[in-house]
Formats: C-alpha cells, sequence, structure tokens
C-alpha cells in the first residue's frame, strides 16, 4: 500500500483504504478497482490523495496507531460536536471523552509504536481531522514523557477541543485561500479565548481544557498569541499541544498552501526547539515519528530510486528500502531490498511523488 497523489493514480490500481465521504457514508470500498471516472471525481470531492495497492506496493504493510473505526468514530464525535456549537446548542462532552478514552487504550496497547503520518484531509473535513490528529500526536508525545492515564485524559480532552472555539468564526474565513487581511487575521486569533470562554462553561470538563484552548498559540519564546507567554510560564499541556498542532498543519495540504513532507516538519520543530517550543517536547515528539512512512518513494544518493518497505525506529533516516530503478532509470530484474543502516555510503536524496 501507499499513498499517491490523486494526479498520479491510474485506472486499473487498486484502493488500499475505505474513502468516506464527509457525512461519513463509505464512497468507495477499500479492494475496488479504479476507473477514470472514479477518478475525476475524486477533485470534486475535495480528495487530494488516495491509498492504493500497485506492483511495486502490495506486499507494504502501513499500520496506523489507532484503529480505522476509532479514528473515524473520534472525527464524528468532534463533527458534531463543533457543528451543535455552531447551530447554538450546547457542547456534548461524552462522545469526545469516550473517543479520548479509546485513543489512550489502544496507544497504551502498544507503547512503541510509531506515527506514520497517514491521514487524508479532504478541505471540509480539515478541522476534525486535524483535532483528531492532533489528540493522537499529542497522546504519543505524553506517553513518551511517561504520563499516567489521568494525564493522557486531560492533556487528550485539551488537545481534541483545542480549536472549538473556531466554531465562533465564519467558514468563509477559516478556509479563504488568498492571504488573510490583518483584521481578518486579528478575528481568527480569537478562536483561542473563544475556546476559551466555551469551554470554561462546561461543568464537566476540568480547567485543563480551556486552558489549552487559550494557549495553544503562545510561543515557547513569548511570541505567541494571545497573551505572549513564555517558557514554563506555558502549561506543560499546552506546550505539547502548539507541536502537535503546528506539526500536523505544516504536513497537511491546505486550501491556502501546500504541506511539506515529514522529514521536513521534523526538521523545522528541531530548528525551532527552545524558539518556538520546549526543546526537550520536541525530542520526545519526534521520538514516535516515522519520517519516511513505508509505501513513500525516495531517490537515493547513487541516483537509484526506491520504495521504503520498513522502518528501523532507532535509525529514522534510514529504513529498508526496495531498489525499483537504477541510475539510469533501469528496472532490476531480480527486486533488491537494502536496509540502509547497514550501508553507510547509500542516503536518502529526496522524497519523490512516484517512481
Ligand atoms: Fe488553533
Amino acid at each position: 500500500m501507499r499513498k499517491l497523489p490523486v494526479d498520479k493514480v491510474k485506472e486499473g490500481m487498486v484502493l488500499a483504504r475505505t474513502l468516506y465521504s464527509n457525512d461519513g457514508n463509505i464512497l468507495l470500498n477499500a479492494g475496488i478497482i479504479l476507473k477514470n471516472s472514479y477518478i475525476a471525481k475524486f477533485r470534486d470531492l475535495g480528495i487530494w490523495e488516495v491509498y492504493i495497492d500497485d506492483e511495486i506496493s502490495r506486499d507494504i504493510v502501513l499500520k496506523d496507531v489507532i484503529s480505522e473505526e476509532t479514528r473515524f468514530e473520534a472525527r464524528i464525535n468532534i463533527k458534531n460536536a463543533m457543528d451543535s456549537l455552531r447551530y447554538g446548542y450546547s457542547l456534548e462532552v461524552k462522545p469526545i471523552r469516550n473517543s479520548v478514552c479509546k485513543m489512550i487504550d489502544e496507544l497504551m496497547d502498544e507503547k512503541d509504536a510509531m506515527v506514520n503520518m497517514q491521514d487524508l484531509k479532504s478541505n471540509d473535513m480539515y478541522t476534525f481531522s486535524h483535532s483528531v490528529n492532533v489528540c493522537v500526536l499529542s497522546l504519543i508525545t505524553g506517553i513518551s514523557m511517561k504520563y499516567d492515564e489521568e494525564k493522557l485524559r486531560e492533556l487528550g480532552m485539551g488537545a481534541m477541543l483545542h480549536d472549538i472555539g473556531k466554531t465562533r468564526i465564519p467558514h468563509e474565513i477559516l478556509n479563504k485561500p488568498e492571504s488573510l487581511t490583518k483584521e481578518e487575521f486579528e478575528l481568527v486569533k480569537k478562536h483561542t479565548s473563544y475556546g476559551y470562554e466555551l469551554l470554561k462553561r462546561s461543568d464537566v470538563l476540568s480547567t485543563y481544557a480551556s486552558y489549552i484552548a487559550l494557549t495553544h498559540h503562545e510561543r515557547y519564546d513569548g511570541e505567541g498569541y494571545p497573551l505572549g507567554l513564555r517558557g514554563e510560564e506555558i502549561h506543560e499541556f499546552a506546550r505539547i499541544v502548539s507541536v502537535a498542532d503546528v506539526f500536523d498543519a505544516i504536513t497537511s495540504d491546505r486550501v491556502y498552501k501546500k504541506r511539506i513532507n515529514v522529514n521536513e516538519a521534523v526538521e523545522y520543530l528541531i530548528g525551532m526547539g527552545d524558539h518556538q517550543f520546549d526543546y526537550n517536547i520536541v525530542r520526545s515528539f519526534i521520538e514516535h515519528i516515522t519520517i519516511y512512512p513505508p509505501g513513500t518513494c525516495v531517490l537515493l544518493n547513487s541516483g537509484e530510486k526506491a520504495i521504503v518497505v520498513d522502518v528501523n525506529k532507532k535509525y529514522p533516516n534510514r529504513p529498508i528500502v526496495r531498489i525499483l530503478a537504477d541510475g539510469e532509470g533501469q528496472i532490476p530484474t531480480v527486486p533488491v531490498e537494502i536496509d540502509l543502516t547497514k550501508n553507510n555510503a547509500l542516503l536518502i536524496s529526496e522524497i519523490i511523488d512516484d517512481i
């Protein structure tokens, strides 16, 4: 299985993961053979990437840290919560808490699991998918930092609800493809205090959730908003959520900008450690991020093109790859797999879209 941009998908390829519509219905089942008519529809639906099985990727397994059902249910729960707030109803916390607890259970079952950033986000579902991703990434970091379940629950609830204040910002501004005006940007920044006000009202949520909503855009160097807090003045939970939030945002395609690759995002976080972010948290965070997830096509410094078939947890830059084309573009007659930890001269130069 591998993730492929929609413009590289060809008729006859097999869909490797079920595609869902925004309201939770199945659009296409995993295993279906793609036709041109389906591929043409992807763009209309705001789908930019899909998982496919093809000759070079059929035997590659890409595991998610939480089950597809839990991820999907969590997305629907946060969507329902945000939709009801938008229409003036009160926040129902219980389904969100259930989702957070399920995620914790699944993550605790496999504490060494690595996160393959593999969630596909359509435009309409961005905020909801993002909330779930930020929750998973924050929890993984909390587990790295040896948090107990109680602390993980507090962190997870705050992470799921961190952007809840966006329900008070008009859709047109949140999804505007052009750059925001100064006034619009000031309004978007208010989602932090709006979120605080919304969550503070709840008698079932602890103060951590509202605090995380208020301070997840604060920065370690004091350059964030809305309060301009710095360093340890920002609660550790919010310091974790801010790293997860930025990481997921920059690795996602948005209407107004293209995503960057996971390896570049990790470099960015390391570079920003002790400036925008708490360096110790960045370290715990990246420990569980797969830089080159299985199925990623890469160019090696030898000029060979390869596909990642497995990861080496201790050496994230040196996965196991299968050579698909030599420097001249010739396809090897017998498949060759190379463990990059055993061949120091070989390096990954860059991620490529396709072979
Ligand atoms: Fe935010």
